[in-house]
């Protein structure tokens, strides 16, 4: 071998060495930057092989080494209803009753038999595996998506969660084409296309007829405001957010802040509890520091912080708090 060939194929050999050293040091790093590298690098034991609770790089479902996530982070109650956990506890029920102060409200259980003859039901979204790796992302409504151009990284999620009056037409290249989840209520409702479920958040009985009404006779057409009589939505794929769920985000997330929490955060607690990764856009306010929704122009109009019933600056600390510990991903747009 000539010396130039020698050195060549050195060359290459340091290369391959270093390369695969950096990959196992990054990767380790990733896996718990709380680790001291030099310490554990060259002992790498069987656990580093083994599988996590999901199959991501991270898993919001990994409780090790963060008692503040673990402490409040519940799987066993789920984000949805069905038949037969809608039997709520006494005390649940009262205080779901309590949030909107419904008057002569029906009898709940013979609304909740009614709704399951019109929607499915079904228990979903309990595979968590470590093969698993559901990516979701949860696309608020604030003015800082104007111009942010996320439209196609929201698009490659699993899952496209929006809210409220979210539109996307029009505002495609900022906000995205796709929504696999619209979670809404009554007076915010909108209509939906086929491949959209619709996740409706009851906060009184009169919200689940409302439901079982706009998707079939329409003969409500009013609850505290005048509300949509029926509603564009695939029946096959419509949700109930549960309101002992409602009631954990509540409690267990908010420190029982404000007087129930947004459909901002309760979407997110939502994702979170479903999908093993969650990116959240269009949280918080614009650069210039103004609340708006990103399909208004006025920044005045619309301000959704300060709505009486929800604790904003509270939701947004734990919101800011679950990025600082990477249990989501943050885009603050601009
Ligand atoms: C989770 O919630 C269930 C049902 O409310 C409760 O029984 C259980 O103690 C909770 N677990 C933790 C770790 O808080
Ligand atoms: C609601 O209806 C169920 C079944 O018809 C009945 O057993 C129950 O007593 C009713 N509850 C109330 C509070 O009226
Ligand atoms: C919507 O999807 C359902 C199946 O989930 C199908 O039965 C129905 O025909 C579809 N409707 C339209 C308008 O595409
Ligand atoms: C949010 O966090 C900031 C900084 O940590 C703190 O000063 C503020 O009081 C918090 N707000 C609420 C409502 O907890």
């Amino acid at each position: 071998m000539s010396l130039a060939k020698q050195r060549k194929v050195w060359t290459f050999a340091l290369l391959f060495c270093s390369i695969t050293f950096t990959t196992i040091l990054f990767s380790y790093t990733f896996r718990d930057p709380s680790l001291y590298i030099f310490k554990h690098a060259f002992q790498l034991s069987d656990s580093f092989f083994s599988k996590g609770p999901c199959a991501c790089r991270q898993c919001i479902a990994e409780l090790e080494g963060d008692p503040w996530f673990a402490e409040r982070f519940n799987q066993s109650i789920h984000p949805l209803m069905t038949r037969e956990n809608s039997i709520l506890p006494e005390e649940t029920f009262r205080w779901w009753q309590w949030l909107q102060a419904e008057r002569q409200p029906a009898n709940f259980s013979e609304v909740v038999e009614e709704l399951f003859q019109v929607i499915p039901d079904e228990v979903l979204y309990t595979d968590a595996s470590p093969d698993r790796c559901r990516t979701c992302a949860v696309v608020g409504n604030s003015g800082n998506l104007k111009g942010s151009h996320y439209g196609s990284l929201i698009d490659s999620s699993d899952f496209i969660i929006r809210m409220n009056q979210a539109p996307r037409s029009g505002f495609e290249e900022d906000v995205g084409t796709k929504t696999t989840h619209h979670v809404m209520y009554p007076e915010s409702a909108i209509d939906l296309d086929n491949t959209t479920s619709l996740v409706l958040i009851p906060f009184k009985t009169l919200d689940l007829q409302w439901i079982i009404s706009a998707l079939t006779t329409g003969t409500i057409k009013q609850t505290y405001v005048p509300v949509m009589p029926t509603i564009k939505a695939n029946k096959n794929k419509v949700l109930i957010y549960n309101p002992a769920f409602l009631k954990y985000v509540y409690e267990s997330w908010l420190e029982s802040r404000g007087r129930y929490p947004s459909t901002g955060f309760l979407s997110l607690q939502f994702a979170i509890h479903i999908c093993d990764e969650v990116s959240v856009f269009g949280f918080g306010a614009d650069q210039y520091g103004n609340w708006h929704h990103y399909w208004e122009d006025n920044h005045l109009a619309g301000a959704f912080r300060h709505t009486g019933v929800h604790d904003g600056d509270y939701e947004y600390n734990v919101t800011l708090l679950l990025a600082d510990k990477h249990k989501i991903q943050m885009f603050k747009g601009r």
